[in-house]
């Protein structure tokens, strides 16, 4: 079983992982567990602080270290005692790397991840120093927490567990796992208003499918998004 900790401020917020279509059902099927950690339970002030001020001024707030490093902490143990062998903790930021197909592939290779959600202004530079081994974006805009990219991370590593999507297929064919965008898809009816399905999908000639469903990928890819096309340099 794959072993998912996160240390975040919104626990609840990952039910609409566990509790909902695919990702719910891996779950449902013991396929792997996750586990939340509020760093608001490792606090020892009556008021539960977790952020405080920035030093040298500016908006905002950022989260104190040492509830995160401890949270992280107790994840970490979790991890242990569960029988992981090899695990990361990754800090969801925007000034990660930025997260692809192939990256969830290696984290993929994982058998289990801390995650750790940020708000407010960010955390104490020092818990990254301390406690996380890599930091990885979603994209290059800017959210209002982390609980949504760990999210996102986790449904991208979550459907490509073993028994999770139903078809071995579904998860081998699709856009970006080739890295190239998916062929055009079509089911019935046949005419819907007014606009038919290509011919050849009708054909039932595979050879011609398959090759008709490549040229659809690789148009579509230098159309949409020839920057897939180029050859693979440093990241
Ligand atoms: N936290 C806020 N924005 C983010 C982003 N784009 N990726 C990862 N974590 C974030």
């Amino acid at each position: 079983m794959k072993r998912f900790d996160v240390v975040t401020l919104f626990p609840e917020m990952f039910s609409a992982l566990t509790h909902n279509g695919v990702t719910g059902r891996g779950e449902g099927r013991g396929i792997y567990d996750l586990v939340c950690w509020n760093p608001r339970e490792f606090t020892d002030d009556p008021r539960r602080t977790v952020d405080d001020r920035p030093y040298g001024g500016g908006a905002g707030m950022v989260l104190t270290p040492s509830p995160l490093v401890k949270a992280i902490h107790t994840a970490k143990c979790r991890q242990l005692s569960t029988g992981v062998k090899l695990s990361k903790t990754i800090y969801l930021s925007p000034q990660g790397r930025v997260l692809n197909q192939q990256l969830v592939e290696e984290l993929s290779t994982f058998d289990g991840l801390v995650l750790l959600s940020g708000r407010y202004e960010g955390v104490d530079e020092r818990v990254i120093e301390e406690s996380v081994d890599l930091e990885v974006s979603i994209g290059d805009y800017v959210l209002s927490g982390g609980e949504l990219p760990a999210m996102v991370l986790l449904d991208a590593l979550i459907r490509l567990l073993p028994g999770v999507v139903n078809h071995s297929e579904s998860v081998v064919d699709e856009s970006h796992s080739s890295g190239m965008l998916e062929y055009p898809q079509y089911t019935r009816p046949e005419v819907f208003n007014g606009r038919r399905v290509p011919e050849v999908l009708l054909s039932g000639h595979h050879d011609d499918i398959r090759r008709w469903r490549q040229e659809q990928s690789l148009g579509r890819t230098r159309q949409r998004r020839p920057d897939l096309l180029k050859t693979e340099g440093p990241n």
